[in-house]
């Protein structure tokens, strides 16, 4: 027999759910967001319940995997443990087989001087070798790894010694985290030394976010909040832009179906946020959760044709519950 969910679960998913029927109804996604924005009392009775969730009902497992402790080793092994090395390797491989089969590729992000009609280089055409890097030098690099935490509400990163942590929500539950809605807040200019813009009168109020800036952008348990599927595939281009050159974008979305059930759907996310200027480079199914790391590529990418990247696609990432006839079967 099914346990009944603790009340704070009802909360969230009583949230999530009156979101989605608005905008099922209106259709008008910026006027749902913008009422639900302005409604205090509902925002900090979510956040009070997702905090308490959180903090002593489950703590950060879900009942199943650990999802801060899963964010911090894939990190670590990727910009630490030589996974980011092994990557650029493979990198530099596959562009001395492109420049002796230029046929069987094409070419993702070109740079301007690479740019053609068709989106395939001239065929005398080089292009730039990435730059490889030995484990000890990326160490160095990513010593400190600048971390975009949104949808925090009560930064779980804060103790991590390795990570500068930036966490941010739309209602922060304490005092670590700053008051910021990333589907509004605006992108300022490539900025490498200075952080986030501050409103004049909230400190605590980011009003920008710097362009190529963090190594890591965090989504857990966050897409799945906002209703319109085409808001949540924003949320993706803007972490692209205010990630650094081959940081990583983590996912961490509900599902308590077999892994097979949403196999499809989570194969057209991979293909919808890839299309972006991403490349997959974990995934894992646990009980109740997705978990997925993406890389930001390097502009003049190298793609094998085989692997279908040049179709056209919705710019839409659906999850289960967009569809009436599902049944709600989530964590949350
Ligand atoms: C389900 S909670 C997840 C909290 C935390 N990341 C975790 O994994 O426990 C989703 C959070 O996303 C926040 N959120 C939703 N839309 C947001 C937006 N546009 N910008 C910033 N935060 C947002 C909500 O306020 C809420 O705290």
């Amino acid at each position: 027999m099914a346990l009944d969910p603790p009340p704070q679960v009802k909360v969230i998913r009583s949230t999530h759910k009156r979101l989605r029927d608005e905008f099922s109804e209106c259709k008008d996604f910026s006027k749902v967001w913008k009422k639900h924005c302005s409604d205090n009392q509902g925002l900090k009775k979510y956040s009070e319940a997702m905090y308490e969730l959180a903090t002593d009902v489950w703590g950060t497992k879900c009942d199943g995997k650990d999802r801060t402790t899963w964010c911090k080793d894939t990190v670590k092994e990727y910009f630490h443990k030589g996974k980011l090395e092994e990557i650029l390797e493979k990198d530099k491989r596959r562009q001395e087989y492109y420049e002796q089969n230029k046929d069987n590729f094409f070419i993702k992000n070109p740079n301007e001087s690479t740019k053609t009609a068709s989106f395939v280089p001239k065929i005398d055409e080089k292009i730039p070798t990435q730059n490889a890097q030995t484990a000890s030098n990326l160490r160095k690099i990513y010593e400190k790894v600048r971390l975009l935490d949104v949808g925090s509400c009560y930064n779980p990163f804060h103790d991590i010694e390795d990570f500068e942590t930036t966490a941010v929500d739309i209602t922060p539950a304490n005092k670590q985290v700053y008051q910021c809605d990333f589907l509004t807040v605006d992108i300022s200019a490539a900025n490498q030394s200075n952080g986030p813009d501050f409103d004049a009168e909230n400190a605590r109020k980011i009003t920008a976010l710097p362009k190529n800036h963090f190594n890591v952008v965090v989504f857990s348990l966050l897409l799945s909040y906002i209703p319109c599927p085409h808001a949540r595939f924003q949320m993706c281009e803007k972490a692209h832009k205010v990630l650094t050159t081959n940081g990583l974008l983590l996912i961490i979305t509900p599902d308590s179906s077999h892994q097979n059930k949403h196999a499809s759907n989570m194969k057209k996310w991979k293909a919808e946020i890839e299309d972006i200027g991403f490349c997959r480079v974990k995934y894992e199914k646990d009980k109740h959760l997705h978990l997925i790391a993406f890389r930001k590529i390097p502009s003049n990418f190298i793609i094998d044709k085989r692997s279908g990247q040049n179709t056209k696609l919705e710019k839409l990432l659906n999850i289960p519950q967009d569809f009436n006839n599902t049944v709600d079967n989530t964590c949350l």
